[in-house]
């Protein structure tokens, strides 16, 4: 065998390999492919339980309801009819001043386009097991 097709080989091998060692389950669980797939519960919304602890001091907060069904788009923006500086919704936290931000930090009279999109940054939770594990650690204190 030339030394090429061995170094070659050794390449598809070895990463093979290691596409089984780390292998990451789908979400479809370890079914197999040919075989029909088990029907599973969507996980309910965190929702109504009170605001969810920042992370760190940067974090846009999470969302601590559900926000199905709130279109965001150029005809609109649900999410400002409670959460907008002037909205009448009780208990629902006003965006602040760096919401109304552009890029030279001048002050705008209506929300900055570069956060017109809320949930680019800010997004709902569910309580379920991470797909991939990871090492986070909280710099809140529980
Ligand atoms: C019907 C009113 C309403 C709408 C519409 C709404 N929210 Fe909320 N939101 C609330 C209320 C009330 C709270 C406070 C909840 C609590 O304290 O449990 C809240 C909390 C939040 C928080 C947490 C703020 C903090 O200080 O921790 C975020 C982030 C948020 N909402 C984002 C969104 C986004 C993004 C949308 C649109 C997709 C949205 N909300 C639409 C009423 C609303
Ligand atoms: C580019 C990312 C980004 C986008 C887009 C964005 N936010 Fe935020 N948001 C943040 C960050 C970061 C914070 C925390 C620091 C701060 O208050 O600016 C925050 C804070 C907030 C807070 C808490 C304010 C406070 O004083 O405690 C609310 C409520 C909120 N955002 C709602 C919204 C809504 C509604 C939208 C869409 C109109 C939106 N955000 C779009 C990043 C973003």
């Amino acid at each position: 065998m030339k030394r090429s097709a061995m170094i070659a080989g050794w390449i598809v091998f070895s990463s093979v390999a290691w596409a089984g060692a780390n292998s990451t389950h789908s979400l479809r669980g370890d079914v197999a492919l040919d075989a029909p797939s088990v029907t599973t519960s969507p996980k309910a919304w965190y929702d109504g339980e009170g605001k969810i602890n920042r992370n760190y001091a940067q974090q846009p907060p999470l969302v601590p309801h559900d926000i199905e069904g709130l279109t965001i788009d150029q005809d609109g923006n649900a999410c400002l009819s409670c959460h907008n500086w002037n909205s009448e919704m009780p208990g629902a936290t006003r965006v602040g001043i760096s919401h109304f931000l552009n890029r030279d930090n001048e002050a705008l009279a209506n929300i900055s386009p570069r956060r017109y999109f809320c949930t680019q940054c800010h997004v709902p939770q569910k309580d379920t097991k991470p797909l991939v594990t990871n090492m986070f650690k909280s710099l809140a204190e529980d």
